[in-house]
């Protein structure tokens, strides 16, 4: 027998020992993806760890994602199989610095991207994801003063998609943000008919050329429904697993990082491997644990943006 797949059952056979459920981001390897009882986007992804009765939950994502869930959910043992799974964009916004760049501007309220730490959420007023960014920022009046945070890239498109003038933290992606037109007009030449979408954390540019933008699902959900059969994805390569399982019959090219690959991984994300799942599950560790006052804390602004996108239909 192949070694993935008695891996694989023995994680299974760990899963129920442990009751546990195992939740995915679409950026994990196709192994990973294809064990988790539920795969998601952030946002997907915080509202089901809010709903999970199991007494665990194995988090196959990066820690911002994890700490979410636990946060959500903080009678549940929540592992994360590699605790050094970060994000560069979470990383440029130290909690010290953003409270004092917040200190500037105090008729604003804060509106996070949930790629933050928990002490940077504890500073916000309500939390949001790719996948529900516009409707959290216009829950506000147009007249309120509004600071986005970290990701500059999906703050001056929500600005542009909302005619608002939101102060903006100067953070990003370094997977996304990496992306150039020119690489994307490169692919064009040789693949014409191609469609371009693209994940809202890319550049300007990028986005300025794309035919569709949205959240890691709302791309999936758009070339799973749209007649096209051929996309370029300025996103991270884990997607294209579920695309291609979703609509078999289509293409789907990534946009490179750089010349000598034709992927764009998220190194964090990579992190994760099988063989860690399993660890986790034996060990229980890395496990998430948080202070009880942060998790009263940070958990007012999600649910905030929970109760929103429940009375927007997004969750
Ligand atoms: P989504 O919420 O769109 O899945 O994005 C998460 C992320 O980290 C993108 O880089
Ligand atoms: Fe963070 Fe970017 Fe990786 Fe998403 S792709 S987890 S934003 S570093």
């Amino acid at each position: 027998m192949n070694t993935t797949v008695s891996l694989r059952e023995t994680i299974l056979e760990l899963k129920n020992q442990l009751n546990a459920v195992i939740l995915a981001h679409y950026y994990q390897i196709p192994e990973i993806q294809d064990i988790a009882d539920f795969i998601g986007d952030s946002l997907a992804l915080s509202q089901k760890a809010s709903e999970v009765e199991n007494d665990v939950i194995v988090f196959c994502g990066v820690h911002f994602m994890a700490e979410t869930a636990k946060i959500l959910n903080p009678s549940k043992l929540v592992l994360l199989p590699d605790l050094q799974a970060g994000c560069s964009l979470a990383d440029s916004a130290p909690a010290v610095d953003f409270a004092a760049f917040k200190a500037r501007y105090p008729d604003h309220v804060v509106v996070t991207y949930i790629n933050s730490t928990a002490d940077v959420k504890m500073l916000s007023d309500v939390i949001c994801t790719s996948g529900n960014a516009v409707q959290i920022v216009e829950s506000f009046p147009r007249d309120q003063k509004i600071i986005f945070a970290p990701d500059r890239n999906l703050g001056s498109w929500i600005n542009k998609v909302t005619g608002r003038e939101m102060v903006l933290w100067n953070g990003a992606c370094h997977v996304h943000d990496l992306l150039t037109t020119e690489a994307i007009l490169k692919m064009r030449l040789n693949n014409p008919d191609a469609k371009v979408i693209a994940h809202p954390e890319c550049n300007d540019a990028v986005l300025q050329v794309a035919d569709y933008i949205g959240s890691t699902n709302g791309m999936i959900q758009y070339v799973k429904s749209d007649s096209h059969m051929l996309y370029i994805v300025a996103s991270e390569t884990g997607i294209i697993h579920q695309m291609q399982k979703e609509a078999p019959l289509k293409k789907f090219l990534v946009v490179p990082a750089n010349e000598t690959c034709s992927c764009n991984d998220c190194p964090y994300m990579k992190l994760n491997t099988l063989e860690k799942l399993y660890n986790c599950m034996v060990q229980q560790v890395p496990r998430i644990e948080l202070a009880d006052d942060v998790v009263a804390r940070a958990s007012r602004p999600i649910q905030r943006m929970l109760e929103i996108s429940r009375s927007a239909g997004l969750v």
